[in-house]
Order: C-alpha cells, then structure tokens, then sequence
C-alpha cells in the first residue's frame, strides 16, 4: 500500500519536466521536433525514405496500400532481412566490429563479430536446407537466450522460413499449441538454459510437446554448455539432430533468399480476450523499416553504442530491439541470459560497467524491483558509460521514474517510456531523446509518422478514454494467423478503420498517458496474460467447478494473478488444493501465469444474465469497498467473499 507521502511525491514527479540534456541534443540524430511536421506531411514519403535506408534487391511500384483492415507496405519489394542485419555489414567498418557480447548466467562469454555472425547464420541456414525446411515452412524457436537464439532467427529469415519464437518459459502444453497452430515441421530447441543457478529442461519440455504433436519432423538441439547432464536431455534416433553437429561441415555461403515485402516473416504468439492465444502474423518489409527507424532514432543509435535490451527473445521486444532493429543498424550489443539477481543483484550493473553499456533498455517491474534492492547495488558499480535508459512492457509509475532517472542515469541520461505491442511491431509512442522534454510516467507523443488519440466508444476524441491508432503503420500486424475473422474482430470492430489496441489513456498538458488495459488481459511483470487462459486451465482440474481470475495490483509487478475458484460439490478446499491449482497453472501455461492467490468461494457474483463480474471480484482481491452490486443476481454472495477474502491471502 502506497501511504500519503508516497502519493504526494508521486503528484509532484507528474508535473516535473525534463527536456533533453543540452550536450545530448546536440549530437543526437533528431534534435529539432521539426521531425514530426516533415514526417506528419507526407507520411508515406516519411517511411518510404527510411525504406531506401534499407537494401533492396528490387524496388517497391508502390509504398502502401490500404484496404481496411489489410495494409500492404512497399509493395512489389523484394529484400531478405538476414541480408539486412548481416552481409549489408560486411563491405565496411563494421563487418569487424562486435555484433553480440553474450554472457551466460554462470559467468561464460561469448563474442561476434559481424563477419561471425554471418557466417555462423550462413552455417545453421544451410544446416536448416539440409533438413528439409524451405521457403514458408513454419519453425519454431524455444531457446534461452543465448546467441544461437538470434542466430536461428536470422537463419530462418535468411531462407524465408517464418519462425514462431515462444519463450522458454512456456510449458511443453503451451508449446505443443503454438506448434500445432503453425504447423511448424521444425523445432530448435537446447538441452537446458540457466536460471537463477538452475537448469530450466527445455528439451525435456520439448519432447513432451512434441509427443502432443504431429507437424514436427526435426528437432535441432543446442548443447549449452555443461548441462547435458543436468538437463536429462536425451536424443530421438532419426528425428532429432545436435546444432553443432549439424553447422560442422555445413558452407558459411549461403545466399540469402529474396523475399516479396509482404511475406510473412514471423508469427509471434500473444494473449488475448480468448483460451486460445493469438498468432501474430508481421511482414518482412514493412516490419524492418520500422524496427530500422525506430531503433536509430529512439535510441540514437551510433557507431560507438554499445546498446543492451534486458528482454528475451521470446517476446516482441527481443524479436523486434534485440535482433533486428538493433543489428540492420549494424550496433555492438550485450545479450544476457539469466536473472538479474544471481548471483546477487548487482548483476546488471556489473555487466554495464564491465561492457561499457552506453544505451540500456528495460521494463519498469525490474525498475521497481531495484529500487526495493536499493541504491548500494548499482553504487558498486560504475555506470558512467550510459547516456540513454528505455523502458517497456507497461505503465511506469513516477517514482521508479525518478529512481531510474537519479540512481542509474545520475540525472544525464534522457529516459524513453515506448508505448507498443507485440501487434505494432515496433515502438509508436515515445519521446524522441535529443527533442523530446519528458515528464515522468508518460509516453509523451506518437513516433514521427505515426498518428495516435484518444477516443470514446462512439470514435469522438475525447482527454480520457481508449488509445486509437488513426493511420496505418509499416510494422503493423498484417492478421491473425488462420484467423482473419479474430483479426477484424478484436482491432478493427470499434471504430471504422482505426485500430484499436485494447489500452486506456489519457491527454495531459498535451502528453498521452497510457493507463493500462481495458480488456480481459493483465500484464504480469509486462507478461501479458490472458484471464481467459487461466481460467480454463484451473477448470482444466477436474475438481474445479467455475473460475474467475482477475488482476491485483502488486508494487512490484505491477499486477498479479488472483483466483477465485468453485469447487464441485464434495471436494474439500483448502490450502493444499490451492496449492496444487497454482501448480496446474505452470503446468499448463508457465510459471508465468502462476496465480499469487487461488481464494475458493461457494458462489461467483453474478448478473441476472449470468455474466460474471470480475469489476466486483478485483475490488474485493484489492481490498476496496464494492461498489454498485445493485445488477447482483444474488448479493450475498458478494458479502460472503468479502468476509472470507479478508482473512485470506490464498
Ligand atoms: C503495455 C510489449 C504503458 C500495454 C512491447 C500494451 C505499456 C501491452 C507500455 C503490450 C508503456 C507496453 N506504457 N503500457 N510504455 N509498453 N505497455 O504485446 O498495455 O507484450 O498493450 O508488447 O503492454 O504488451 P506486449
């Protein structure tokens, strides 16, 4: 609970003002807001110029097309993004230059150059040949984030094979879903990945999804290093086959395979109001001119950056500022793969002074856990190589704004709050760091070219309401895959060729607030979940009647999951069945969906219709005075859980 002097400094960052740094602005790639009138002009002329930054291998007849919902960006192109990241590279200064420092969990480190990147991508893409994967064959990606992540990637988009990266910390029944879904021939996976000192079994969990599934043909599997045997890893005769084994003798010349604009280049699973996740489908054209431009001028990129993004490759973030954003602008990364707090939590520190991390991109759930930590870990270390912080995921709340702001920029390094989802691709509201004068908690304004507002349910602009994406986009998600019908449904169905993106915002001294989102998703630590996801997971347990989960909010992680479960009739509730609920969770989705309160009552509220009302539900998990029950079939129910709920914490 935030008590009242925590509520008045908050008051007082909302209306501080920042504006960018004097010297930052001078050498940053925009430093006059000039940039948003020239882009906002010619909005197509805008994007096409950040296209011809790019290489083509044949040129677009048209920049966009736009048929509501269907976009087509620079149609009639044909360019290969693995050839961007890579050989694009290698004529200059930079085919020598570090592309990856990658440092695993338990302290091993492991550099690329450019020139070694590509030819290892060359290597695993011809490996990828010689398995049978093609041109539009779907492979999926579960990995730890080590390089042979960004290098499957890139390999499957060197030979046109869309990927669909789902992040390790799915379980084998998550997996199997996503597989399934694409209908991915191809899986590559690792015997394990470290995590806070222990083995995570991905290939353990791979088999057991791949038992569920029928598309698989191979699985390629990466040793990382020293845990075979940890991982209890074991190996298919005839289906599965080991990455270094595979590259040994494979060529590092591998062509890389021109692809039209509007080819699918990946599809990345995210939650929505439904069970069932939705396979967001992006584009090869489009997509990198955003990422491309997006990344260069937000995070003002240069040659001498040394830039480190702390997501994993399983989510947008790492697909879209860790791999190709960051690497077609051809900068010198840091990739880590374990926890911030092993093994102690000055993890992250050490590793920016040790690598000389000069731009560093995280989310606010980590932000506000450094501050519980507190300022001694990063006064270990020197961490005056940084110029700009980002952050991600979710709303950030003006103390750790100001706590990022103090204690690990020592208040000279512009900070960027990046609106966007796994749906836009890339980043589309944010401050541009040389231009933009910044206030803690807001976005600020759209990404030149893009046009975002606030409106009402009957489309009219309004100071409070839902965000609104008014004009098409490059990165935008092209559809859902095999359902185009949900695609329509869930971002084109409010208003008449504006996309809705299922947030909340408001306008303040013309800054846009993002307040988090108005539909049946929470965001866990900036994981999106779906209460519809682990609902029918906890109904999934035989013993359950009915469920209802709906969001706390947490200091922390900004919202955690909290159930409310019916049992069938003789089961005996109790500490024991919560626990072993929580535990049906991770299993059937990932630890990350794993429920911090499982609060058994005889009845849910409901209305007369029978709908549920989660409103009621989340003022009782939060601790707050119910409000209107007057549309209650039954309102004692209410009062019953009330009673009980303040006596437990599940
Ligand atoms: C939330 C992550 C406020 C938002 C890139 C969005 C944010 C969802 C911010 C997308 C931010 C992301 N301020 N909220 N700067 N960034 N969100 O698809 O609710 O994992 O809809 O993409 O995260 O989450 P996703």
């Amino acid at each position: 609970m935030r008590n009242a002097s925590d509520q008045f400094d908050s008051l007082l960052h909302e209306h501080r003002t920042f504006p960018p740094p004097a010297g930052f602005s001078a050498a940053a790639h925009v430093a006059s807001d000039d940039v948003y009138e020239e882009a906002d002009g010619d909005w197509q002329a805008w994007w096409e110029g950040w296209a011809r930054e790019l290489d083509w291998f044949e040129p677009w007849h048209t920049v966009h097309e736009w048929d509501a919902p269907h976009a087509r960006w620079f149609v009639g192109g044909k360019l290969n993004v693995s050839h961007n990241c890579l050989d694009r590279h290698l004529d200059g200064p930079r085919r020598d230059r570090t592309a990856l420092i990658w440092e695993g969990e338990d302290g091993e480190r492991r550099t690329f150059t450019y020139a070694e990147l590509h030819a290892e991508v060359c290597r695993f893409a011809n490996g990828l040949k010689a398995l049978g994967v093609g041109k539009g064959d779907r492979v999926a990606i579960y990995l730890p984030m080590i390089p042979e992540a960004a290098v499957a990637m890139l390999a499957c988009t060197r030979i046109g094979a869309p990927h669909s990266v789902v992040f390790g910390g799915f379980s084998p029944e998550s997996l199997a879903d996503r597989i399934d879904d694409a209908e991915a021939r191809l899986l590559i996976t690792a015997d394990g990945g470290y995590r806070r000192g222990s083995v995570v079994p991905l290939k353990k969990n791979a088999d057991a999804a791949v038992a569920r599934t029928d598309s698989i043909e191979h699985v390629v599997v990466v040793a990382r290093g020293g845990i075979e045997e940890a991982s209890g890893a074991t190996m298919v005769e005839g289906r599965d086959v080991w990455y270094h084994d595979l590259v040994a003798d494979a060529s590092t010349d591998c062509p890389a395979e021109p692809m039209d604009a509007e080819d699918v280049l990946f599809i990345l699973y995210t939650s929505g109001t439904t069970g069932k996740p939705k396979g967001v489908v992006h584009t090869t054209g489009g997509y990198l001119t955003h990422v491309y431009a997006t990344s260069k001028l937000v995070f003002d990129l240069k040659d001498d950056d040394v830039y480190w993004c702390t997501a994993d490759v399983g989510w947008i973030t790492g697909h879209s500022y860790i791999v190709y954003g960051p690497m077609a602008n051809g900068v010198t990364q840091v990739m880590y793969e374990g926890a911030p707090d092993h093994p102690d939590r000055g993890r992250f520190w050490r590793i920016c002074e040790e690598y000389g991390v000069t731009v560093f991109y995280t989310a606010p759930t980590a932000i506000r856990a450094f501050m519980r930590w507190g300022e001694a870990w990063p006064a270990k270390s020197d961490l005056s190589s940084l110029r700009l912080l980002g952050t991600v995921g979710e709303p950030i709340n003006p103390e750790a704004w100001m706590w990022y702001h103090e204690v690990i920029g020592a208040e000279r390094c512009p900070i960027v709050d990046t609106w966007w989802q796994t749906e836009t691709g890339g980043i589309m509201i944010t401050p541009l760091p040389g231009v933009t004068t910044t206030t803690p908690g807001t976005a600020v304004r759209p990404f030149p070219g893009v046009a975002a507002t606030i409106l009402n349910e009957a489309g009219e602009e309004v100071d409070a309401g839902f965000l609104a994406v008014t004009r098409p986009w490059p990165g935008m998600l092209r559809t859902i895959w095999g359902d185009d019908e949900r695609f329509r449904q869930t971002y084109w169905s409010k208003w008449d060729g504006i996309y809705f993106p299922g947030d909340g915002a408001k306008r303040e001294n013309g800054n846009l607030w993002i307040l988090g989102r108005v539909d049946d998703v929470l965001n866990v630590a900036g994981h999106r979940i779906g209460t519809a996801e682990v609902e029918s997971a906890l109904v999934d347990d035989q013993r359950v009647a009915e469920s209802a989960v709906v969001g706390r909010k947490d200091d922390i992680k900004g919202e955690v999951v909290c159930a409310f479960v019916t049992t069938k009739e003789g089961v005996e509730s109790g500490d024991e069945l919560a626990a072993e609920l929580k535990q049906h969770v991770v299993d059937k989705i990932g630890a990350i969906a794993r429920p911090a309160a499982v609060i058994f009552t005889a009845d849910l509220p409901k209305t007369r219709s029978g709908k549920i009302m989660r409103r009621l539900l989340k003022d009782i998990a939060e601790g707050r005075a119910i409000g209107d029950t007057t549309t209650l079939a039954d309102p004692a129910v209410v009062q019953a859980l009330e009673e009980k709920y303040a006596g437990s914490e599940g």
